[in-house]
């Protein structure tokens, strides 16, 4: 018998939430972890570095320690491991672009009931319909920060030796075709994105000494035909932005341009297969909701489903990120 007493705790925790993320954006726009990698790092010192009063200072401060993201010894401040690595500017991994890129959809996501009552047919780009080169830039600075750390995870995870072309769906930033070109000498790739998007591609291409192996590919996945000479293919971070029935569209179509023998690796922000989260792969999939796409979040077993009818085999899946991003995996019969 269950005898944890109920209590409001996690409720009021939750109704408050929002709270965390915004002492968080404030803690970006102080740049307080910066300062103290730069070993300001003393309560004064810090109140001067960001030009907040004493009383402020000690509150951000205060709530940082609580989340764990500075810690506090004999009067000094040091910046929590994640903290040190991904928010401190300058760093290689700095990461501060993704986590506030969608800084600027809060309000929508606090008008979500009044949303989600709305009848309004959801648009089939959902937030790339409006998409410039300069949003794109902008929006593909923030992928490319977290991007470059998956692109490599995924080097690291899947071996692409003797593999010839990848193609890279919906490659954005090309994270993980820089990755893999970069790991596997012998091995090209080419990146499909929308048209404004691969105008931003071709920038990191060059900026990581890498466009003589790495093409771009302007068109739409969904519906643009998809080279034939590539033996293997990826499509990372899209997926809840369209629904069943496009993924399956997609995987359908990646399974006949591939050649026999051909590999197909969907990695997503995916549900467990008995639907029970995880929380981050759920809210991907409201998301879709605030940016008025038709997208959902999709669950590993739906994914393996859409792999089997597309008529791949060998269809297996693992974590990639714990408790976000899932992968999916077929191979076309020989
Ligand atoms: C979140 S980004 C992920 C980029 C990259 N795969 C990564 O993981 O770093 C999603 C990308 O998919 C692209 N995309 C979405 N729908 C697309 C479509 N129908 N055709 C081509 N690209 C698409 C977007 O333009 C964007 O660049």
């Amino acid at each position: 018998m269950n005898t944890r007493s109920i209590d409001t705790t996690r409720l009021q925790r939750i109704a408050r939430a929002y709270s965390e993320t915004a002492v968080f954006y404030a803690a970006l726009d102080l740049e307080v972890f910066t300062h103290i990698a730069h070993g300001v790092d003393t309560e004064p010192a810090l109140a001067e570095a960001m030009g907040a009063s004493a009383l402020n200072t000690e509150r951000l401060l205060t709530v940082l320690r609580a989340m764990g993201l500075v810690e506090h010894r004999d009067g000094r401040y040091a910046n929590a491991p994640d903290a040190a690595r991904y928010l401190v500017k300058g760093a290689p991994a700095y990461a501060a672009p993704w986590m506030t890129f969608t800084r600027g959809d809060v309000p929508g996501w606090f008008r979500l009931g009044e949303i989600l009552r709305d009848s309004t047919p959801p648009s089939t780009l959902g937030m790339y319909a409006d998409l410039t080169v300069e949003s794109a830039r902008a929006y593909h600075a923030a992928t490319y920060s977290i991007g470059m750390g998956a692109g490599k995870r995924f080097c690291r995870e899947v071996d692409l030796g003797g593999r010839k072309r990848l193609l890279d769906l919906g490659g954005g930033s090309g994270a993980y075709s820089i990755n893999a070109v970069t790991r596997y000498p012998g091995l090209r790739a080419v990146v499909l994105d929308l048209p404004p998007v691969v105008e931003v591609t071709r920038e990191y291409l060059l900026a990581n000494g890498v466009a003589d192996r790495v093409d771009t590919l302007a068109g739409d996945f969904t519906t643009t035909p998809l080279p034939t000479d590539c033996d293997v293919a990826v499509m990372a971070s899209n997926l809840p932005i369209y629904n069943a029935e496009t993924i399956r569209r997609v995987v359908r179509r990646v399974f006949d341009a591939l050649p026999p023998g051909g590999e197909f690796h969907l990695v997503g922000e995916m549900l467990h297969a008995d639907g029970n989260g995880p929380l981050d792969a759920a809210l991907w999939g409201m998301y879709e909701a605030v940016c008025g796409s038709a997208g959902r979040a999709h669950s590993v077993s739906e994914c393996r489903d859409y792999f089997a009818d597309a008529g791949f085999g060998a269809i297996s899946d693992a974590v990639f990120v714990a408790g976000t991003l899932h992968r999916v995996t077929g191979v076309k019969p020989a």
